[in-house]
């Protein structure tokens, strides 16, 4: 029987490794993390991600061939094949801070690896890294192993999204595998191909050398980035010049040379990957001379930091220049529908935006719990007055004067509009951040509406 240790039972770890367990019985997968909270949640009936269709998945392999576990030597020690999913957050200290992937987690990862072995392995970089991480790693393997025992690095990205990581998981677009294109090398990216094929076919696997497929990772990202901090550009134009992004976004979707995702206008991109990966890419950028290609991506970043700011403004000008002890209801919380995720979130420059106002925040999330927006807002004894987070939208938004929607749960679509609105303040505003209301609608019940790229009233 192969085994596999997934080193790293995070967003990507977690998901992916129980995916594998489900589609290859006869695989024993084991995954470790150097967190006991997580590994107990792993092994509990709430896990520590919520992500749809997970459970049922965890369900049907855990303590077959699915394992969790915090003892990381043992299994590392007894796998053919180590996935590692650790985080590789944007450095905050030192050289390249701000930009520059922190490789401390990796690194460790790698130094285990070299410690427990001694036996032959493949070790996959599931986790996004700079490019040429895996000659780092294989010099980490290889000087501590003193050379008798062989590593093969390959670089296996993860293009998974929270919120449809087991439907991506099992029917993916393509999965790629890069390697040395020496003998080894080519063997090693046969090994982990023929994992994939128990239900991936052939032609969506895509197989490079280890820099390709490291540098693809990062360009998809900012590829997706770059779109809608593109649509977002052209949100403020329309509203300037009465033009409808949604129409322009439709028109555009059309156009067979682009095609139609990731052109939704909206209060900015969030999410663990998009900000950090683009920094990660200034950075290498930078460090290879390219100031112009650099700075190029870096516009990525800055549109997204202006769409935030200019929603803030929008709420704080429409409501006669001052929030000053107003209520405003923030409908949603995390960065996308369908997680509990509020990494970079634009819903934490928003309520910051805002507080920095003097508004009274009060905070409905399906999946966000209320510990985790306190430590997300850094609420101190100052402001804890001026936060509250509360169980449903009608709570949220009774006596305010202002309803925020920072994320596009489909809940928030089958609202009752109209009792929200008797319970309001007047004049009653609403600000959709994410375009998922019906703007008709919503006017005809009495409702002043601000939309991303459109005209107002
Ligand atoms: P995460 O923070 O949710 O999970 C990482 C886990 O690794 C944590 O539980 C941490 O405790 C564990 N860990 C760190 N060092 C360890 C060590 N030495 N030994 C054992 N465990 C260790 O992160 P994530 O969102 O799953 O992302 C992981 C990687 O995948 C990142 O590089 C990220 O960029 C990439 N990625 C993320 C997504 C996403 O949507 N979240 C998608 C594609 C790729
Ligand atoms: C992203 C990539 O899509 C995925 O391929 C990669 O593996 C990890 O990073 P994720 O961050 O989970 O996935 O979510 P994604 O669906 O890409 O959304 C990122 C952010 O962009 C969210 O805040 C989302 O609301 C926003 N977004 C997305 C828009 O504002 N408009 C769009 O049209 C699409």
């Amino acid at each position: 029987m192969v085994k596999i240790c997934g080193i790293g039972a995070g967003y990507v770890g977690g998901p992916t490794m129980a995916v594998i367990a489900l589609k290859c019985p006869s695989i024993e997968v084991a995954v470790v993390d150097i967190s006991d909270s997580r590994i107990s949640a792993w092994n509990s009936n709430k896990l520590p991600i919520y992500e749809p269709g997970l459970e049922e998945v965890v369900n049907q392999c855990r303590g077959k061939n699915l394992f969790f576990s915090t003892d990381v030597e043992k299994h590392v020690h007894e796998a053919d094949i180590v996935f590692v999913s650790v985080n590789t957050p944007t450095k905050i200290r030192g050289l390249g801070a701000g930009k520059a992937t922190d490789l401390t987690y990796w690194e460790s990862a790698a130094r285990i690896i070299s410690d427990v072995s001694n036996s032959n392995k493949i070790i996959v970089e599931k986790s996004t890294v700079p490019v040429r991480t895996a000659e780092a790693v294989e010099k980490i393997l290889t000087h501590n192993s003193k050379g008798i025992i062989k590593f093969q690095i390959l670089s296996n990205p993860e293009f998974l999204s929270e919120g449809t990581a087991i439907q991506d998981l099992l029917n993916p677009d393509r999965v790629l595998i890069g390697g040395n294109q020496d003998r080894e090398g080519l063997e090693a990216i046969q090994k982990l191909k023929a994992i994939y094929v128990h239900w991936v076919p052939q032609d969506r696997i895509i197989t490079t050398n280890l820099w390709s497929a490291e540098l693809s990772k990062l360009a998809d990202n900012a590829f997706l980035a770059q779109r809608i901090s593109s649509i977002n550009a052209m949100s403020a134009l329309c509203e300037a010049t009465g033009a409808e992004v949604s129409q322009v976004s439709h028109a555009l979707s059309k156009n067979t040379k682009l095609g139609p995702k990731f052109l939704n206008a909206s209060v900015g991109f969030g999410g663990s990957c998009f900000q950090k990966d683009i920094l990660n890419l200034v950075y290498i950028c930078e460090s290879n001379g390219l100031t112009e290609v650099a700075n190029y991506w870096k516009q990525v970043i800055t549109v997204n930091d202006y769409q935030k700011g200019r929603f803030v403004k929008r709420v704080v000008t429409s409501m006669f220049n001052t929030v000053t002890g107003k209520k405003i209801a923030i409908l949603g919380f995390a960065f996308k529908k369908d997680t509990g995720d509020t990494r970079k979130t634009p819903a934490i420059d928003v309520c910051r935006g805002l507080l920095g106002d003097d508004a009274c925040l009060s905070i409905y999330d399906p999946q966000v719990t209320k510990e985790q927006i306190h430590k997300d807002l850094s609420v101190s004894s100052n402001v804890v007055k001026q936060v509250s987070v509360v169980g449903d939208a009608y709570e949220a938004t009774k006596e305010a004067h202002g309803i925020c929607i920072l994320t596009e749960w489909d809940e928030f679509k089958s609202i009752d509009y109209q009792r929200v609105y008797e319970n309001m303040r007047k004049p009653a505003f609403v600000f959709d951040g994410r375009n998922i209301l019906n703007v008709d609608k919503l006017r005809e019940i009495g409702f002043i509406l601000y939309s991303i790229g459109r005209p107002l009233e």
